[in-house]
């Protein structure tokens, strides 16, 4: 790629030969001089929404939306299958805490975010001792969740020498927050009063409902930010993120 932007310059401006040294973070990365949560806070919440709308130039995709295909999840008597979703929200998540411990490998974030979750679904199976055969809309609204997640990192070197964050591992909790609202249509195929009944049902008991089928929702998103933030890490080099030597790894 260099090469060609040397042959440019014989017909173009000079300036386009400091293409081949240009850093690959984006702009809205500040790095920060030390490992200070008061300043990881601050670049981390810089980067929430231009991150999150993606990087296509670095090949980082979207979070908000982010899609999600098919996601089964199998519930004591019931299997529902999320279809055709778009999750919304991750753009507005406020940073609250950020710790690096860059020697032991360690990183730690904690957000509150408010997320959407729109789609199709299907359930089969029983329900509060009703069969349900139901097939329609669904929608879930997370108030307030706080998600703390618990990083192991490593860092490793690119084909040219630069050193790069990676993730080697991850845990989280996830507080499902204030409220989730549900709505979910037909979820009794030809008898909406009983639909309605249940739909009631599962919204005045949401902490309940969420905690049955709840994690493999959250695991499926977490997935999603950790191998795009994946695919961040490999595109732009440490010194470009962090301007604080490395550890000898
Ligand atoms: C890091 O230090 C440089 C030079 O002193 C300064 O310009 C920059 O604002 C500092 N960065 C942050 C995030 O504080
Ligand atoms: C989430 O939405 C609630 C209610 O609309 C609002 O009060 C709260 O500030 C929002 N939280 C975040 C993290 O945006
Ligand atoms: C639930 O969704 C249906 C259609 O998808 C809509 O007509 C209805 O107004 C929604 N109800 C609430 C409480 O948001």
């Amino acid at each position: 790629m260099c090469a060609y932007v040397l042959v440019f310059t014989f017909l173009a401006a000079a300036t386009f030969v400091s293409d081949c040294s240009a850093k690959l973070a984006p702009d809205f990365i500040h790095p920060c001089n030390n490992t200070e949560p008061a300043c990881l806070i601050k670049a981390t919440q810089d980067a929430v929404l231009p991150f999150t709308k993606g990087l296509p130039d670095i090949g980082v995709p979207s979070l908000d939306p982010f899609v999600i295909d098919e996601l089964p999840i199998q519930l004591p008597g019931v299997k529902v299958t999320f279809l055709d979703g778009k999750a919304t929200g991750l753009r507005k998540c406020q940073v609250l805490n950020v710790e690096a411990y860059l020697e032991k490998n360690v990183f730690q974030l904690q957000v509150r975010c408010n997320i959407t979750i729109k789609g199709k679904y299907t359930a089969v199976g029983r329900l509060l001792l009703f069969p349900i055969n139901g097939e329609g809309d669904a929608k879930i609204k997370i108030v307030n969740s706080v998600i703390k997640m618990d990083i192991k990192t490593k860092y490793y070197k690119d084909n040219e020498g630069r050193d790069h964050f990676g993730i080697k591992s991850y845990r989280y909790t996830f507080d499902y927050g204030d409220r989730i609202f549900y709505n979910i249509t037909n979820l009794f195929k030809g008898n909406p009063e009983l639909s309605n009944t249940v739909l009631v049902f599962l919204n005045e008991n949401w902490r309940t409902v969420t905690e049955e089928f709840g994690k493999p929702v959250v695991d499926y998103a977490m997935n999603v930010v950790v191998s795009t933030a994946t695919k961040f890490f490999n595109a732009v080099p440490y010194d470009e993120l962090l301007y604080v030597p490395i550890p000898k790894y």
